[in-house]
């Protein structure tokens, strides 16, 4: 970024001259109309072989013409991204607040000698493939029966403990990927510190067939921590002698010592790299509970078409990149047209848990207010992310999308093919014609002459007409694939990540820390140990005081 912010950059001043002087010539109706090639122009197709992975984007429903977007190409080009990537995939320590390389890329990469990419940086070499090696025989054996529990049943449960990155990602994935899923192998997932958590899970456990993953980069976070301890005893009230525990706890972690003082021994810890954030982190040793639950072919598919994506971020121009292309179609509206947010709108049940895990994705990285050099930002940085899967959407949210007053992008993304064709049934075939529909509605509205024309006789009623528009000129992107597979999976989950580095890039934050997360975190600890007694309340302002007064008044 050359010492730069980015409102500095001659690029920048002219979004912002272009915004002014184009607003009311962006106009979807007519551009489409002027323009019979709009979609073949504006629209991309990412292709891999290994593994048979093609992602349509189409993102000619956006408010751009040619000078916008070859301006945004030239933003990119003067916030040097192409540079940062590269500096990421060397292993530069481009996390510089925490001093870190980053280098989830290297959690795919596959092994020099087959065509990877050659890393400097400790264990982000062989030890990347000798820990995936460690994840595939402790599935196998899982899933194959082998591995058995302390009386010598086989494991039927498994139950991963963790929070944000060290749960979001398993989650999600394990969700979208519960086609190839073996059923009769069980996956919990448990990460609030609210009790209510582990003891809905505990219920429907069995101490002799439950294995516990506890998932912990740092291995000290509170919520993860207290909720193993719990775990750990309930076990323990069955089983007694504390030898039993290596059968049914291992921990992904970073932090040796940590481990195995809870007391899982080191031979069950499964180990990652200060190098790999949080929320980066499905595709390490924290991606155990997604290999058990779906095999570990299958994750290694995902993690293939990761890598394939990687391939396509580092090496395709930047006109024609995927991930570089959403990233600044998403700055035009955060930076120029004020939308705050941007939803994720997965037409595939199986993605209903794409958005959340995006929340964290995108929002912990970069949402932030400072550049690298401690620069209070004079623009905005990481849009609000939300949305949910079609059509439950359309019944809950898209009224205010339609006809609200606030500009909110939408990604759209659907499958070709269902992976649950219904018999007799036309499920598919109306999810995809609402898929098409809606980012149509959103561009093209329905203008006062049309609703009149519908109404009839009744278009005298000037306020129903007006409550019948829809202005339309809402953008969308709108991406296709063939279907929900593991390689699919990977490639559109890299494509985001790609997208948040981009953007992070050229807003010159650091999208790999989290200082924000912390203050929070402090207070609560403090709060803790004054909770037991009314008198020890000090230090706070009247309404937290209040509040902690009025719960300890309360308490049965
Ligand atoms: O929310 C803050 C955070 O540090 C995330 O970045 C991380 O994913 C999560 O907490 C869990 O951390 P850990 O894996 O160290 O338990």
């Amino acid at each position: 970024m050359d010492g730069k912010s980015a409102s500095q950059y001659q690029a920048w001043q002219k979004l912002e001259q272009l915004k002014e002087s184009k607003e009311s010539k962006l106009v979807l109706k007519e551009l489409f109309a002027a323009d019979p090639e709009r979609f073949s122009k504006h629209s991309l197709i990412f292709n891999s072989s290994s593994p048979n992975v093609e992602i349509l984007l189409d993102y000619s429903k956006n408010l751009i013409d040619d000078e916008v977007l070859s301006t945004l190409f030239a933003l990119a080009r003067e916030a040097q991204v192409e540079d940062f990537r590269d500096q990421m995939f060397s292993g530069k320590h481009i996390n510089t607040s925490e001093d870190r390389a980053v280098l989830h890329i290297a959690l795919r990469n596959p092994p020099v000698s087959k065509g990877g990419w050659k890393i400097d940086e400790p264990g982000a070499g062989d030890e990347v493939h000798q820990v995936l090696e460690h994840m595939k025989e402790f599935s196998e054996q899982v899933r194959s029966g082998q591995w058995k529990g302390y009386t010598g049943k086989s494991i039927d449960t498994i139950v991963n403990i963790g929070i944000g990155g060290s749960d979001l990602g398993p989650v999600m994935v394990c969700e979208a990927l519960k086609h190839y899923s073996k059923r009769d192998l069980k996956t919990h997932f448990v990460s609030n510190i609210d009790g209510t958590d582990m003891a809905e899970v505990l219920k429907v456990c069995d101490r002799e067939t439950t294995l516990f993953i506890v998932a912990s980069k740092t291995f000290t976070t509170q919520e993860t921590i207290t909720n193993a301890e719990t775990a750990k005893e309930w076990f323990l009230d069955a089983a007694k002698d504390k030898s039993h525990i290596a059968k049914h706890f291992v921990a992904l972690s970073t932090n040796t010592k940590a481990v195995t003082e809870f007391g899982i021994a080191e031979s069950s810890m499964f180990q990652f790299w200060d190098w790999v954030g949080g929320r980066y982190s499905l595709w390490s040793a924290i991606g155990l509970s997604i290999a058990l639950s779906i095999g570990f072919d299958n994750f290694s598919e995902l993690l293939a078409g990761a890598h394939a994506m990687d391939k396509h971020f580092k090496e395709t121009k930047l006109e024609e990149n995927l991930p570089v292309v959403l990233a600044l179609i998403g700055i035009w509206y955060n930076d120029f047209w004020n939308a705050q947010t941007q939803a994720l709108l997965p037409y595939d049940q199986y993605m209903k848990r794409f958005a959340d895990y995006f929340q964290q994705g995108d929002m912990e990285s970069d949402g932030k207010s400072v550049t690298k050099d401690g620069t209070r930002v004079d623009y905005q940085t990481g849009p609000i992310i939300w949305g949910q899967s079609g059509t439950n959407g359309q019944h809950a949210f898209y009224q205010l999308i339609h006809q609200g007053t606030k500009l909110i992008p939408c990604d759209f993304l659907a499958p070709v093919e269902t992976l649950n064709p219904i018999s007799g049934g036309k499920h598919h075939e109306i999810l995809l014609s609402n898929f098409f529909a809606q980012p149509e509605a959103l561009a093209f509205g329905k203008t006062e002459d049309e609703v009149r024309k519908e109404l009839g006789t009744a278009s005298s009623n000037a306020a129903l007409v007006k409550s019948k528009i829809f202005e339309g000129n809402k953008p969308t992107n709108s991406i296709m694939f063939q279907k929900l597979t593991p390689g699919t999976l990977g490639s559109l989950i890299a494509l985001y990540e790609h997208k948040i580095h981009v953007q992070g890039a050229i807003w010159g934050i650091n999208s790999y820390d989290q200082m924000g997360v912390e203050l929070g975190k402090v207070l609560a600890k403090a709060i803790l140990k004054q909770l037991g007694n009314e008198k020890d309340v000090t230090g706070h302002d009247s309404s937290t005081t209040g509040l902690i007064h009025y719960y300890q008044k309360n308490r049965k």
